[in-house]
């Protein structure tokens, strides 16, 4: 097994800023790669405000935001992260994107680096055999927002060496996070429970159930949830909703998962939620203010 000293992030989105974030706090060197430069100078500028924000709160010191910040850095080619120990993948759920990144990878990075995807839902078997270390692959599966969410799951893909499960166990929890290992199968755990879940709530409003503010309080106060479903669905982003729902439709082959066609439209329209200041809420304003 390497030693993990540098970790090269590919897709600066909510979720890579998020993973580069705790990498660099946890004492990792980061190298953080999007398709868009701007994507990845932004979140640069969205690291840097969380950390001061930890700093203001007192949750860590002023030296250890400086470390942290030292240790982030972008990168303007794949060909950057050729030596990386670990290049984790947290771009669009696309398939073919993921695995044309992964591609592209594996031309430049040193044969002993492992490889690692956030996927929310697509097979890590699949992935990692369209590489040249499926040994070597693993599903790395952060929460959002991760500096704030204490899990990790860890999905074993069939070729998964086990050393490189160790590692990822191992890299899970030297971020302080706790980890759920989960099977090869569509969606894994918590997204096989979760997205259905949150489908439902959009099938809830699509028949007029109830209004968007109706179900959000509904699951807030009627079942303890933190976050309402509409809520929660914009956070995460209703085009990785949606492609998780596809993903267990095409997997499962079964008619419960099919996606809501509100949601559909909803992505058909880039109505995709709080990233884009528009989904089930509109949050172009002061306050989130429900659409329907
Ligand atoms: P996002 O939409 O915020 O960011 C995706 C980023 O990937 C964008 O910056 C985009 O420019 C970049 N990208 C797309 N194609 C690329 C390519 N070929 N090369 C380099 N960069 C490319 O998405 P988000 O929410 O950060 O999700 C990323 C991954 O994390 C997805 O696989 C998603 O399923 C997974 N995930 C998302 C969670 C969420 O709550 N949003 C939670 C856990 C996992």
């Amino acid at each position: 097994m390497i030693t993990i000293k540098t970790v090269g992030i590919i897709g600066a989105g909510q979720m890579g800023a998020g993973i580069s974030q705790v990498c660099a706090q946890s004492g990792y060197d980061v190298l953080l790669y999007d398709q868009s430069a701007d994507a990845v100078k932004a979140s640069l500028v969205r690291i840097e405000k969380g950390l001061n924000r930890l700093v203001e709160k007192e949750a860590i010191s002023d030296a250890d935001a400086q470390s942290a910040k030292a240790r982030l850095m972008p990168a303007g080619s794949v060909q950057d992260l050729k030596d990386c120990d670990l290049v984790i993948e947290a771009a669009t759920e696309n398939e073919q994107v993921k695995n044309a990144i992964f591609k592209s990878v594996c031309e430049h990075l040193k044969p002993e680096a492992y490889l690692a995807s956030n996927t929310s839902s697509i097979s890590i078997t699949r992935l990692a055999a369209a590489t040249d270390r499926p040994g070597k692959f693993i599903g790395l599966h952060f929460m959002n927002p991760v500096p704030i969410m204490k899990l990790v799951e860890i999905i074993r893909g069939i070729a998964t060496d086990t050393s490189t499960y160790e590692m990822g166990i191992e890299f899970a929890r030297s971020l302080g996070k706790t980890t759920a290992v989960a099977e090869d199968f569509p969606a894994f755990i918590v997204n096989r429970i979760l997205i259905p879940m949150i489908n439902e709530a959009i099938y809830t409003l699509y028949e007029g159930v109830g209004t968007v503010d109706a179900i959000d309080t509904g699951l807030k106060l009627g079942a303890n949830h933190p976050m309402g479903p509409l809520e929660l669905a914009d956070f995460i982003g209703l085009d990785t909703v949606l492609a998780v729902m596809n993903v267990l439709y095409d997997g499962l082959s079964d008619s419960k998962y099919r996606p809501c066609p509100l949601l559909v439209k909803y992505v058909e329209a880039g109505w995709l939620g709080r990233k884009v200041g528009r989904g089930f809420y509109d949050y172009r304003g002061e306050k989130p203010v429900p659409t329907r």
